[in-house]
């Protein structure tokens, strides 16, 4: 893997490549709970809803540093790797020969790699996925928030960043295609280990999205468990603590990217006209008679 690249003819850093071999390979277990996402799609969001179904509700809860960050594309990625992958790894105290294997079941793992970089024995063993989705407007001003901030820095301005966004074929930071990403799970939504949810839906009732949730992972709450983590995972309640997230201090951001203003409309005020124009049509040609469609306010 090249990661020595020196980057573009103004400094910026290569894309980095994830271990993609690695992630093959990557053991599954059948008991495994794996969230999937495109980037910015309301994965810690997420990551933190579930872990209070699994635990009740205890929002005391210290776990492993590898469960309290358990993007698989960092557990798998070992030295040789992307540096600013290390540096992620090495701020939350996670080891750099670190194993996945080594995590005790039922493990809680999270991934934005494409339907077709997952780990081979997905397919077969079929642990429970929830898929998370979101609108491609407010991924796309949440994704160039986070890839154009340095020391990722990929972009310079939103009108590049919605060329690649926009360009089904191109890769931003690994991750290819929102179209094909939000499709491949879709065509897979009745098989009895997919559970797929929208973003926006959650954002209207939480709570009929926790225990839907709850249902799928075969945990029987209470609606005032509910209720309670509902209220501790509202984006006011999260942002509290969104400073002290140890990636966030590594990199350096003055403003977390993860938990930031967390609303379904927010593209409105960074598109242009023309830029809402293209996007529309390609989210028409992407999703056409797929029966998918997204809010987007
Ligand atoms: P914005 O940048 O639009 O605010 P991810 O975790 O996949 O990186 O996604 C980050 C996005 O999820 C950010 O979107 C963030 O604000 C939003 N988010 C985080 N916590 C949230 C919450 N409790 N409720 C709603 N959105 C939330």
């Amino acid at each position: 893997m090249d990661n020595s690249k020196a980057g573009d003819q103004k400094g910026r850093p290569s894309q980095p490549k994830f271990p993609l071999e690695k992630m093959k390979a990557t053991e599954v277990r059948s008991d495994d709970i794996f969230l999937i996402t495109y980037p910015k799609s309301g994965t810690h969001w997420f990551l933190k809803v579930i872990k209070l179904i699994l635990n009740g509700c205890d929002t005391d809860a210290k776990g492993t540093p590898a469960s309290e960050a358990p993007l698989l594309e960092m557990l798998v990625s070992g030295v040789e790797d992307d540096p600013r992958v290390q540096l992620i790894k090495k701020s939350h105290g996670i080891a750099m020969d670190f194993h996945v294997n080594s995590m005790e079941s039922p493990r809680l793992l999270c991934t934005h790699m494409n339907y077709d970089r997952l780990p081979t024995e997905l397919y077969e063993k079929k642990p429970k996925v929830i898929y998370l989705a979101r609108n491609p407007k407010d991924v796309a001003v949440s994704a160039f928030n986070h890839f154009s901030k340095p020391p990722l820095g990929l972009y310079d301005d939103f009108p590049s960043f919605l060329a690649d966004f926009t360009d089904g074929a191109k890769e931003i930071g690994n991750f290819v295609s929102w179209g094909s990403h939000v499709l491949d799970w879709w065509k897979r939504r009745n098989e009895n280990n997919v559970l797929y949810l929208k973003y926006e839906d959650m954002k209207k009732d939480l709570q009929s999205g926790i225990k839907s949730m709850a249902e799928f992972i075969g945990k029987d709450l209470s609606p005032d468990t509910i209720e309670k983590i509902a209220y501790h995972c509202s984006i006011e309640k999260m942002k509290q603590h969104a400073m002290d997230d140890p990636m966030v201090k590594a990199m350096g951001w003055k403003e977390s990217p993860t938990i930031r203003k967390g609303q379904v409309g927010g593209w409105k005020t960074t598109f242009t006209v023309a830029q809402s124009e293209l996007l529309d049509k390609c989210y028409d040609e992407w999703l056409k008679g797929s029966g998918l469609e997204f809010q987007f306010e």
